[in-house]
């Protein structure tokens, strides 16, 4: 059985902020997740997160996945003491394989290959050919076989010139694992109990150490600071962005898309430049997204054009329907087919019926509005008595003049026309023009006043 050790206790402290760096934001995600997301496709027995600095931060932060293991490292003496944290509870019939909090990019192939080809008492380790190698364990071989691993920090300058690293990535025995780990000392430059000794261990032990390289040196860059956390974000945007276009989705500019979340889409879906998708969002067959848009947490049905500027979160948008530019749609937005949504119009936690129109300057918030209804420009729902929200209900084919305000809780009943300018408070008849006004008036003897 497979047992994962992600190790999450060291500070960060290169990346210079009160986050710990296993929580910093990558696509919207902790760097941590990624690693858990990639463990939990590995179909472990269990997965034990080493945690230190910060712990219970980070524990806060996994809270709802019950199925984590936690391993408490209280000092930070090093990945070899880090790993013996978990290691030592695991049972020695299990494999142990071992991943960094801080290397979220390793895929689910790599690390497969890195499992199966695995011969018992050995060690699999994965390495990488790194153009700059500095900062890296190094792989000493002999004869092509892999003897040891030298820090950085202990190497010669001839050992330092060898650009095959050690990723830290590997899978062994949890028995023999724990054997060799009992065995760490920390005679070093660092004064650190390292993992990595543990390889010249098991070559003395006569244990096989099998090296599989990654496919590239992205999937196993560690991330230290604030600009690799950047470099990292790039190269995951674009896989992204190549994998939608591989489904058939045209991207204007697929430097210029940020996933941060999960985006499925359908069959000729067109997304313009500068747009944010958060959180789960599904576009429909046919959808249009124009420039800078943000779509979190929403669902946007066939045939459907998203105009430049919209802001959309928690909504539902039918098909055939056409928003903003510049609409904002916020939580509980529900809007059926073949509807409008025009320029700086908000709508909140309301529904919208077919083929209606809200073409200008309205906040619709509360409400429920039927088929067909056509509301005017300015027009607002007002919805909050500063210590209640109340609903609005307009009815099928009602029109409401520009300039309305309905004091909710009110009715506006169906084909009743409400003229331009009137504030409802009263729930207004169907089939009829309802309005509220004072008389224009006229003032003969007004005259402007002159700047003093
Ligand atoms: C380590 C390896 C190095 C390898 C590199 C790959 C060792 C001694 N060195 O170096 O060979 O090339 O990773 O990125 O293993 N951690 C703990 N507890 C500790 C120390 C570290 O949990 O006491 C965790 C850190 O949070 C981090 C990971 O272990 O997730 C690696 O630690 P780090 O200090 O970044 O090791 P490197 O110097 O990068
Ligand atoms: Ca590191």
């Amino acid at each position: 059985m497979l047992s994962i050790i992600i190790l999450a206790a060291g500070k960060g402290t290169r990346m210079n902020s009160l986050l710990p760096k296993v929580l910093q934001p990558l696509a919207g995600k902790p760097l941590l997740e990624h690693v858990i997301c990639t463990s939990k496709a590995l179909k472990p027995h269990e997965i034990f997160i080493v945690h230190g600095f910060a712990g219970e931060l980070i524990q806060q932060r996994f809270q709802s996945n019950l199925d984590l293991k936690w391993a408490q490292q209280k000092e930070q003496l090093g990945t070899g003491h880090a790993v013996m944290q978990a290691a030592k509870t695991i049972s020695n019939k299990n494999n142990a394989l071992i991943l960094y909090g801080d290397v979220p990019l390793v895929s689910i192939e790599t690390l497969s290959l890195l499992i199966e080809g695995h011969q018992d008492n050995g060690i699999s380790l994965l390495t990488a050919l790194l153009p700059y190698a500095d900062g890296y364990g190094r792989i000493i071989r002999h004869d092509g076989d892999i003897k040891a691993i030298i820090e950085d920090s202990e190497a010669t300058d001839a050992e330092k010139r060898i650009n095959e690293i050690n990723t830290g990535i590997m899978y062994c025995d949890a028995g023999q694992l724990n054997n060799w780990l009992n065995r760490l000392n920390n005679n070093n430059a660092k004064g650190e109990y390292y993992l990595t000794d543990i390889i010249g261990m098991a070559v003395k032990d006569g244990a096989k150490v099998r090296g599989i390289k990654a496919k590239n040196w992205e999937e196993v860059m560690g991330i230290n600071d604030k600009k690799e956390l950047a470099t990292a974000e790039r190269l995951l945007q674009k896989d992204l962005a190549e994998d939608l276009m591989e489904q058939g989705v045209s991207l204007l500019d697929p430097a210029r898309l940020d996933i941060r979340g999960t985006l499925t889409c359908g069959k000729d879906v067109i997304i313009d430049v500068n747009v944010i998708f958060e959180g789960e969002v599904r576009l429909g067959d046919n959808v249009n997204i124009g420039p800078n848009n943000i779509i979190r947490n929403s669902k946007i049905h066939n045939n459907t054009i998203i105009h430049a500027n919209c802001h959309i979160d928690g909504a539902i948008i039918g098909q055939k329907s056409a928003i903003g530019p510049y609409a904002r749609l916020r939580p509980g937005t529900d809007l059926k087919d073949n509807v409008k949504i025009g320029n700086f119009v908000e709508v909140k936690k309301s529904t919208v019926g077919e083929n209606t129109k809200i073409n200008h300057l309205s906040y619709i918030g509360d409400a429920k509005v039927g088929t067909s209804v056509n509301i005017g420009a300015g027009t607002i729902t007002c919805n909050y008595d500063g210590a209640n929200k109340h609903i609005t209900e307009i009815k099928e084919g009602a029109f409401i003049g520009s300039g309305v305000e309905l004091v909710a809780p009110v009715v506006i009943e169906k084909n009743a026309t409400i003229g331009a300018g009137s504030t409802i408070s009263k729930s207004a008849p169907k089939e009829r023009l309802t309005l509220e006004r004072s008389k224009q008036t006229t003032h003969d003897n007004w005259q402007r006043p002159k700047k003093s």
